[in-house]
């Protein structure tokens, strides 16, 4: 197979992480899927900017090695081996963090997913698995943490939902992932109108293609492979990285963001905005015809 190596023109700037050190301290951030990935940077961030964090997560060796990488660098940082989808567990366990922190969760990121990507071929399990847990299984978080998040000081209230470019644009044989992400996305706004009155924003987060374990095992970590194959489409020219997926999320919850609700977010180098004419060549040919056109 020929690939062409994508130059990257504007590589991924430093984040602003020595700015928000702090801001969250005293408050308390549950994340699913916090083992791996994006989540295990959105845990990471939130316990940079100060807060306490929980992670839920089914990979208990990954869950335990990072909460004690986490914990020997000072942070207070928890996890939790559940299954998002045991919904009883969902809620013992909100309920013992928020014991553990006075009572009250501030944040909660649903990020914990189940990937089937299939589509003539799929099977009733495929489609009750996927639903289980992108779809049930943030609903649960959200239930669960409901109680504890509305006992949280006023303007400290905030759900984010990782949902995914997959929602606004398609790929072949993937109609098991992309409509569990769809419904993420849809079932953020309905959230969103239901929990205003108790002052709990929530928002939906839409990556593009992010370096994870999840990509990194579709290329062998080869990350020069991934680049040229996903690289290619963004405005940006390159895929993404989990801190930048994080350093959105960790903003959403923040008061900075607090006349935002019920949207969604896409942090995707431009990738859901662009037509398949949109990238210089295919530019400077339209830019041709523009100049040429008359009103
Ligand atoms: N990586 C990307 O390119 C990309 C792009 C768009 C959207 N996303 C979304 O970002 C989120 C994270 O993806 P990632 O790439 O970091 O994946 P990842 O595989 O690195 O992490 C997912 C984590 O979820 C955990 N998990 C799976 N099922 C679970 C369950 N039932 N209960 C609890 N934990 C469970 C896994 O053990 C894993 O640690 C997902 O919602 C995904 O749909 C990722």
């Amino acid at each position: 197979m020929h690939l062409t190596v994508v130059k990257m023109d504007f590589p991924q700037p430093n984040l602003n992480e020595n700015i928000t050190k702090g801001r969250f301290k005293g408050h308390v951030a549950v994340v699913t899927g916090g083992a791996s990935g994006i989540g295990r940077e959105c845990v990471r961030r939130f316990a940079n900017d100060g807060a306490s964090v929980a992670f839920l997560d089914i990979n208990k060796d990954r869950g335990r090695e990072y909460e004690a990488e986490a914990q020997s660098e000072g942070h207070d940082v928890t996890f939790f081996n559940v299954d998002v989808t045991d919904r009883k567990l969902c809620f013992a366990t909100l309920n013992a963090i928020a014991q553990q922190h006075g009572g009250s969760i501030n944040y909660l990121v649903n990020c914990a997913a189940c990937f089937i990507y299939k589509g003539l071929e799929a099977t009733k399990d495929d489609w009750e698995r996927v639903l289980a847990v992108n779809v049930e299984g943030y609903a649960n978080m959200v239930q669960a943490c409901h109680p504890h998040m509305k006992k949280a000081p006023a303007g400290d209230r905030c759900v984010v939902n990782i949902a995914s470019g997959s929602a606004f644009v398609t790929q072949p044989n993937n109609w098991v992932y992309q409509s569990s992400k769809g419904a993420e996305v849809e079932m953020s706004k309905s959230m969103a109108v239901s929990l205003a009155r108790d002052g709990i924003r929530v928002v939906s987060v839409s990556p593009g293609t992010i370096w994870t374990s999840l990509t990194a095992n579709i290329v062998d970590h080869d990350k020069e492979l991934a680049q040229s194959i996903w690289g290619k489409s963004p405005m940006l020219r390159r895929c993404g990285e989990s801190a930048e997926v994080a350093a959105v999320v960790a903003f959403l919850c923040s008061r900075d963001a607090g006349f935002i609700t019920g949207t969604d977010v896409k942090v995707d180098g431009g990738y859901t905005a662009i037509g398949p004419d949109g990238h210089s060549d295919a530019v400077g040919r339209k830019q041709t015809l523009h100049s040429k056109s008359t009103c």
